[in-house]
């Protein structure tokens, strides 16, 4: 499939969102399902959920490249990484930081996160939207060489801003932001596609 911007042929992009959260009775995962639906429904890129509760990564012992007999949810879940042509990463804010299952996952390959643009989108049950967490992300993502965009989707309340099926109370307020939020990301891609081309 493809499909045209700003006069450039562009191959519909890879894109996965890291579903951070392997908390019981998680609420950000809401926000997960919810840029899966609109990424598919307006069709911005191939788009699938990689999530961090279903993988149940041991905590860390090795980088993956390191590892003598990697498990196949690991491999797998690299091979998914290193093909995406972007990734938003959903993340929930636990006492001002990420939580350990993404540190986890980050530390966990190499290669795979080099010059990949990502995006955040953070989230919280109070009124500041998870954005503490964007200093440390950015900073690990960065000293592991990834293209962390300037755009970033903070989500106070989520609870309230979505239901469990990721379906938005305020559709018209929330897509409006997905969309500006989207058109960056898709930028650096194209970007990115451009400089590697
Ligand atoms: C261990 C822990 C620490 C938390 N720390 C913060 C915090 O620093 N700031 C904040 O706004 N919310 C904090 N919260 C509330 C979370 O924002 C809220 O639980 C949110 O729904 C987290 O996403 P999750 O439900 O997907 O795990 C914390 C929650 C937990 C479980």
């Amino acid at each position: 499939m493809r499909f045209i911007i700003h006069e450039v042929v562009f191959m519909i992009p890879v894109i996965s969102i890291i579903s951070s959260s392997a908390r019981t009775g998680r609420n950000s995962h809401r926000a997960a399902l919810y840029f899966q639906s609109y990424i598919t429904e307006h069709k911005l890129a191939n788009c699938e959920i990689l999530d961090l509760k279903s993988y149940q990564f041991p905590i860390f012992d090795e980088r993956l490249r390191l590892q003598k007999n990697p498990s196949p949810a690991m491999l797998e879940f690299a091979e998914k990484v290193k093909n995406s042509d972007g990734i938003i990463i959903v993340t929930p804010e636990y006492n001002g930081g990420y939580p350990a299952s993404l540190k986890n996952a980050v530390d966990l390959l190499y290669e795979e996160w080099h010059r990949k643009p990502i995006a955040f989108v953070t989230a919280s049950d109070g009124d500041f939207g998870g954005t503490q967490v964007i200093t440390s992300l950015q900073f690990s993502l960065w000293k592991i060489r990834a293209l962390t965009v300037p755009a970033m989707f903070p989500i106070p309340r989520v609870q309230e801003t979505f239901d469990e099926n990721g379906v938005a109370a305020d559709k018209a307020k929330t897509d409006k932001r997905a969309d500006h939020f989207l058109a960056e990301l898709l930028w650096w891609i194209k970007a990115k596609r451009r400089m590697d081309s």
